[in-house]
């Protein structure tokens, strides 16, 4: 079987649209981007409109994040009522000051026992599967033996963000680690930093016992990176086709800029091509100008 390859959550990035064009387009499964389980108990519009996903992007998982057993299986049970996501995905990786202040995110690496209570409570609150996405520790990396509890309280599948904490989305991507973790868990562990290319991705799943990858950002600098990987033609123009696809699918300017400009990023004399589109407050407008850019 060919190895799993999943978009990864991405806040402001990972939308009802943007995901059903990843499941089309060469994704095995996609998540939503984290939401707060408090605030799915307290049934905030905002937040349930962020998870909230349509047939076609199924398999889908909703990752949730909190730090209390009980309001993180109560919100997962509320997911799993309303949404019937094929996983809930529980968020231990989040570096962000806000999240971890609170006892979120990747705060739990610090407090590891409160970390294996949730995995534990929460895979036996629901029916579905559940996972945890983490990375290899908070200030510096923590070993094998915590990640292969985790890995044994009742979970199903286990992402690790091969950094610590305090790295956050910069510095090297610690794959031997996660492959070293792949060979002795019992179940599934997905790798996930810094994959950019096709050849990246193709080296990481040639060595080792990886379940699969998870793509963010090298997914919206080059949206076909998944077909790339499978081998399978893209379209020309790939970033206006890209484009184009999600505003059909009614995508806000937000998220449409925020792709051009990470799609034409690694491209050269691009300048004022950016600048054209980070002052634009239309999408329309924004898809002209990759247009025009692509096409120079
Ligand atoms: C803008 C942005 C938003 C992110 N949002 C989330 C999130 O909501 N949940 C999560 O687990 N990880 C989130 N991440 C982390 C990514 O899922 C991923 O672990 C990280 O970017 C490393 O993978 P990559 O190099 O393939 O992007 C975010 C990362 C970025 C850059």
């Amino acid at each position: 079987m060919f190895p799993y390859l999943f978009l990864a959550p991405l806040a402001g990035y990972t939308t009802s649209s943007v995901r059903l064009f990843f499941r089309l387009h060469g994704a095995d499964m996609v998540f939503s981007e984290m939401v707060s389980a408090k605030a799915i108990l307290l049934g905030s519009k905002k937040t349930l409109s962020l998870v909230a996903f349509k047939e076609k992007e199924r398999p889908i998982g909703v990752q949730i994040f909190g730090g209390d057993p009980i309001v993180l299986s109560e919100a997962a049970q509320a997911i799993e009522e309303n949404l019937k996501p094929d996983m809930i995905d529980i968020n231990m990786g989040c570096p962000v000051r806000k999240v971890i202040k609170q006892g979120y995110g990747a705060a739990l690496l610090e407090n590891r026992d409160m970390a294996l209570r949730i995995a534990h409570d929460v895979s036996r609150a629901v029916k579905t599967p559940v996972s945890v996405k983490t990375r290899t520790g908070f200030d510096r990396p923590i070993g094998l033996s915590f990640f292969l509890e985790l890995a044994s309280t009742g979970i199903s599948l286990l992402t690790i963000h091969g950094r610590t904490a305090i790295s956050f989305f910069s510095g090297e991507v610690d794959w031997d680690f996660i492959h070293r973790l792949a060979e002795r868990s019992p179940i599934p562990v997905i790798g996930n930093g810094g994959l950019k290319t096709p050849e990246d991705v193709r080296e990481k799943l040639m060595i080792g016992n990886i379940s699969g990858v998870m793509i963010g950002m090298g997914a919206v600098s080059d949206p076909f990176i998944f077909m790339k990987v499978r081998g399978k033609p893209i379209p020309d123009n790939p970033e206006v086709y890209f484009l184009k696809f999600i505003m059909e699918k009614g995508e806000g300017v937000n998220v449409v800029k925020r792709f051009a400009l990470n799609m034409l990023k690694n491209r050269f004399n691009v300048r004022r091509y950016r600048r054209m589109i980070a002052h634009s407050r239309d999408g329309e407008e924004i898809l002209k100008v990759v247009e025009e850019c692509v096409n120079v």
